[in-house]
């Protein structure tokens, strides 16, 4: 079943939404074009990434400064957990999450 998210004509470089689905905070964030779903939850101790500063495909967590890369999830210049992507699907004009 897909809970839907945005509408694709939303999703420029750059955007950024932040959602709830079934009691989980979810990121959506378009990267090189490219529309990624993670938790908004930093993998090291759980400040929300949809406060981090983004560089390019890397976001910086605000709290204490880990970067991740958000095309391959890994944290770029410290010892972390990677971030938790989540698969997207896709209906008509929607994107959103396969449950
Ligand atoms: S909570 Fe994100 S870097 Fe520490």
């Amino acid at each position: 079943m897909l809970v839907a998210l945005e509408r694709l004509i939303s999703l420029q470089e750059g955007y950024r939404g932040t959602f709830q689905v079934q009691g989980r905070q979810l990121l959506l964030i378009v990267v090189d074009q490219q529309p990624i779903l993670m938790e908004n939850r930093c993998p090291h101790q759980g400040a929300p990434l949809h406060a981090g500063t983004l560089d390019g495909r890397v976001l910086r967590c605000f709290r204490h400064g880990i970067a991740f890369d958000l095309v391959d999830g890994r944290r770029v210049n410290a010892p972390c957990l990677p971030l938790q992507r989540l698969p997207l699907a896709y209906d008509g004009d929607r994107i959103g999450l396969d449950l």
